[in-house]
């Protein structure tokens, strides 16, 4: 048994193969691992007993994924990845953050040349920004080639697209935060471009700037909205969307065809209480047949 399974509850481990040994004992590990272990499992045991985690995870855990499974279906759990990795960085560079137009770019210059690991954190942040933007594209892309988007998942895909408007939206708020010169003009013609959307585009706009003009609670405005707003939605979202695939697994991939189960033929006796192979005729249903249909 490998060890990490020794930590589940045993409800949750995998039903031993014939001959395999599930005991714990004689696996030439020391009596001080072995006491770690098994005070670990109770741990969890205890921690089981009280949540009734277990239909949950075994579900999770255990659950069949489509023949054809690869690695073009792990691209939603590294944007996932990326994203925890940005709101833990995220944390941590609120520390030092001053939101005012006036300490603004002075509390980054601290952040970046005097905190400990400051600028490495800081890195993190802002290369894993261009990295989630780049996976969630890719996942899009995935989806879509795959047909995922299609029934019963619609509502999956729709929770995908308002998530990347959100992730577009993290990234050009986060993009003023600096207060240096570049990220000020590069957002002054973001939210210009915003306004000449129909409609709703100058609304957005005055929105964004938090008035005609930018000002100082521009600045506030795009760190609330950055820090609180949307990553909120997107956690609920997340969610959400998690919940989905969990109810609905994933598709198999598009050059797969369906395989129909495989059903007995009718035996004889059924087709005589059916009245069929007796020459009367009758109303019995016809005989199940192999053939496989394929999916759309
Ligand atoms: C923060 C952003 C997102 C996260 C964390 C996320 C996470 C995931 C995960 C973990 C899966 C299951 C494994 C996989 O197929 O990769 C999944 C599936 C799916 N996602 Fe996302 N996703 C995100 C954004 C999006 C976007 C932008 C779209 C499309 C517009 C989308 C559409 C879908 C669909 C349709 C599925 C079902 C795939 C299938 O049935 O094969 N997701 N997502």
């Amino acid at each position: 048994m490998p060890d990490f399974e020794r930590l589940l509850p045993k409800p949750l481990r995998r039903p031993a193969k014939p001959g395999e040994g599930r005991n714990g004992n004689g696996n030439g590990k020391s009596p001080v691992v072995n006491g770690a272990l098994e005070g670990a499992s109770g741990a969890a045991g205890w921690l089981d007993e009280r949540l009734g985690a277990t239909p949950f995870l075994t579900a999770m855990l255990y659950r069949k994924v489509p023949k054809g499974t690869n690695w073009f279906y792990t691209l939603g759990s590294a944007t996932m990845f990326a994203f925890v990795i940005q709101a833990i960085t995220g944390v941590f560079l609120a520390m030092y953050y001053k939101p005012s137009a006036a300490e603004a770019y002075e509390s980054i210059q601290y952040l970046t040349n005097d905190v400990f690991l400051g600028e490495f954190v800081r890195g993190m942040h802002r290369w894993g920004a261009t990295v989630m933007m780049i996976l969630i594209f890719v996942h899009m892309g995935r989806t879509f080639f795959f047909g995922a988007y299609k029934y019963p998942r619609e509502l999956q895909w729709v929770i995908g697209v308002v998530l990347i408007v959100l992730t577009m939206l993290m990234g050009l708020t986060g993009y003023l935060l600096p207060f240096d010169q570049r990220s000020f003009w590069a957002t002054v013609v973001g939210v210009n471009i915003n306004g000449t959307g129909p409609i709703v585009g100058p609304y957005l706009s005055d929105f964004l700037r938090a008035g005609p003009e930018f000002g100082a609670t521009t600045l506030s405005r795009f760190y609330a909205i950055h820090m609180m707003l949307v990553p909120g939605l997107m956690i609920a979202l997340i969610g959400a969307h998690l919940y989905l695939v969990g109810k609905l697994g994933t598709t198999a991939p598009p050059w797969l065809k369906a395989e129909m189960p495989k059903r007995p033929r009718a035996r004889p006796v059924d087709a005589e209480v059916n009245g069929r192979g007796n020459g009367k005729g009758g109303g019995g249903a016809p005989a199940p047949t192999d053939s496989a249909e394929e999916g759309s």
